[in-house]
C-alpha cells in the first residue's frame, strides 16, 4: 500500500452504534417509560393499600424523570424532531406497553408490570450500558445508570404489592397469570425491548383478556383505616372549629393524610390527558402526583409518630367522588381549587406550629407550601392549555375552579345524619387518644 493511501483502522467496539442508531434505541426507551407512566397513573385509584399508592406515585415520577432525560438526549443527538413525536417502527411494542392499562384486574396489572414489562426495560438498560460508548454517549450513561438502579428498586417494591394483592384476592391469581403470560408472549414475539434494530411489525395485536379501562367512580381505600366519605367534622358541619393547639396539629395531619385524593386525581388526569397535551404535561403531572404522595405520607407519618393507630384515623373519599362522572377537566380543576383555596393558610399554620415547638408539623407545612406554590402554577397553566385546545376561552379556568367548589358543596350536601354523627364520634375519640398521649 502506498504511503498516501494508508488508513488507520481500529477494532475497538466503541463505534458499534452511530449517532442516529443510538438515538433510535433511546427513543424506544422513552416511549416505553412514557407508556408505563400513563398506565400506572391510571391505576392509582384502584389499588387499595395507602403505601402502594404512595410507592406508585414515586415510581411514576422516577419513570417520568428518566423519560424526560431520554427525550432530551434524543434531541441532543439531532434526531429529527418530528420523528420524536411518534413511535415509528416501535409502534407495536409501545402499543403493547400501553396495553396493560386495560388489564382485567389489579393483580393482573401489577403482575404484567412487575414480572414482564419492568424487567424487560431493566434488562435493556443493562445491555445498553454494557455495549454503548461511554465516551461519545457519556451523558446517557449518567442518567441511564440511575434509571437502571431505580428499575431494580421499582421491581422489588411492586413485587411486594403484587404478592399482597394476590393474598387479598386469591381467585384473581389464575386470571393474572394468564394475562401476564399473554403480555410476555407478545413481548417475546416482538423481540422484547432490547437494544437491536426495531422489528417492523405491520400492526399491533389485541391482547386477549383485556378490559377497557375506565376511571373508577370510587377510589379503593386501605381497610386498615377508619373508612368514610367525609374525614373530619368541619367538612360537614361549618360550626365545627378547625381548632388550635393540639386540635390544629391533628387536623393538619388528617388533612395531609387525606391528600390521598390528590394522588389519585393527579394520576387520573395525567393519564386522561396524556394523548391530548404535550409531553411536558406528563412530566409536570407526574411530579404533581408524587408531591401529593409526599404530603399524604407526611400526615401519615406524623399521626403514627404520635402513637395513633390507623384504625382510629379517618380516611375519606369525598373530594375524589365529587368529580366522579364529570369531564376529567374537573379533576384537574379540583386540584387547582384546593391548591388555591388552602395555600394562604399554610405559612400561618407553619408559624403557629413553630410557636408550639412542634418542629415536625412546621417542617412539613413549610415544605408543603413550597410544593403547592408550584402546583397552583401547574393548575392554571394546564387548565388554560386544555381550554385552548378545546377552542374555549382560556380565561374560563376560573369558572372551572368555581364549578369545582360547587361540585364539592353538592356532594357534601349528601352527607347523612348518621355520617355526621359517626365522624364526630371518631374525631372526638382521636382527639381524646391524642390528649392522653400529649
Ligand atoms: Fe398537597
Ligand atoms: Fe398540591
Amino acid at each position: 500500500m502506498s504511503r498516501e493511501s494508508a488508513i488507520l483502522l481500529s477494532t475497538q467496539p466503541r463505534s458499534r452504534w452511530m449517532r442516529l442508531d443510538t438515538a433510535q434505541v433511546l427513543k424506544r426507551f422513552f416511549f416505553c417509560e412514557r407508556s408505563l407512566v400513563v398506565s400506572m397513573a391510571a391505576w392509582i385509584p384502584s389499588i387499595a393499600p395507602l403505601e402502594s399508592k404512595i410507592d406508585m406515585a414515586r415510581i411514576i415520577w422516577q419513570c417520568a424523570e428518566s423519560a424526560h432525560a431520554l427525550r432530551n438526549r434524543v434531541f441532543e443527538l439531532r434526531f429529527p424532531n418530528r420523528m420524536l413525536e411518534e413511535e415509528g417502527p416501535d409502534r407495536a411494542l409501545i402499543k403493547l406497553f400501553g396495553g396493560i392499562k386495560d388489564s382485567p384486574s389489579d393483580s393482573a396489572f401489577l403482575m404484567s408490570l412487575t414480572e414482564v414489562l419492568l424487567p424487560a426495560l431493566r434488562d435493556s438498560y443493562r445491555a445498553y450500558l454494557a455495549v454503548s460508548d461511554s465516551i461519545a454517549d457519556g451523558p446517557t450513561h449518567r442518567f441511564l445508570s440511575l434509571a437502571l438502579s431505580e428499575k431494580d428498586e421499582q421491581i422489588r417494591v411492586l413485587q411486594r404489592w403484587l404478592q399482597f394483592q394476590l393474598s387479598t384476592e386469591p381467585r384473581a391469581r389464575e386470571e393474572a397469570l394468564a394475562w401476564a403470560q399473554t403480555v410476555a408472549q407478545h413481548l417475546s414475539d416482538l423481540g422484547s425491548v432490547g437494544i437491536g434494530p426495531s422489528q417492523l411489525v405491520p400492526a399491533a395485536i389485541a391482547l386477549a383478556g383485556s378490559k377497557t379501562y375506565s376511571i373508577p367512580g370510587k377510589p379503593s381505600r386501605d381497610p386498615r383505616f377508619w373508612r368514610c366519605r367525609f374525614y373530619w367534622p368541619d367538612v360537614v358541619d361549618p360550626s365545627f372549629p378547625y381548632g388550635e393547639g393540639m386540635h390544629l396539629q391533628l387536623r393538619s395531619a388528617i388533612s395531609h393524610l387525606n391528600e390521598v385524593w390528590a394522588i389519585e386525581a393527579g394520576g387520573v388526569i395525567l393519564s386522561a390527558f396524556a394523548d391530548v397535551l404535550p409531553w411536558e404535561w406528563i412530566h409536570d403531572s407526574a411530579r404533581w402526583t408524587y408531591d401529593e404522595s409526599r404530603h399524604c405520607r407526611m400526615g401519615y407519618d406524623r399521626l403514627l409518630s404520635w402513637g395513633l393507630k390507623p384504625a382510629e384515623i379517618p380516611l375519606g373519599t369525598y373530594i375524589y367522588e365529587s368529580a366522579s362522572g364529570q369531564d376529567p377537566i374537573y379533576r384537574l380543576g379540583m386540584l387547582y381549587f384546593f391548591e388555591t383555596k388552602n395555600i394562604r393558610h399554610k405559612l400561618t399554620r407553619a408559624q403557629l406550629f413553630h410557636s408550639y415547638g412542634d418542629r415536625l408539623s412546621e417542617h412539613d407545612m413549610d415544605f408543603d407550601w413550597a410544593d403547592e406554590t408550584i402546583h397552583a402554577g401547574y393548575g392554571k397553566h394546564w387548565l388554560k392549555e386544555l381550554l385552548s385546545l378545546r377552542r374555549e376561552d382560556p380565561a374560563a379556568h376560573e369558572q372551572i375552579r368555581e364549578h369545582c367548589g360547587y361540585l364539592v358543596g353538592q356532594f357534601v350536601n349528601t352527607a347523612t345524619t348518621a355520617e355526621v354523627a359517626d365522624i364526630k364520634r371518631v374525631a372526638a375519640a382521636l382527639i381524646a387518644q391524642a390528649a392522653a398521649r400529649s
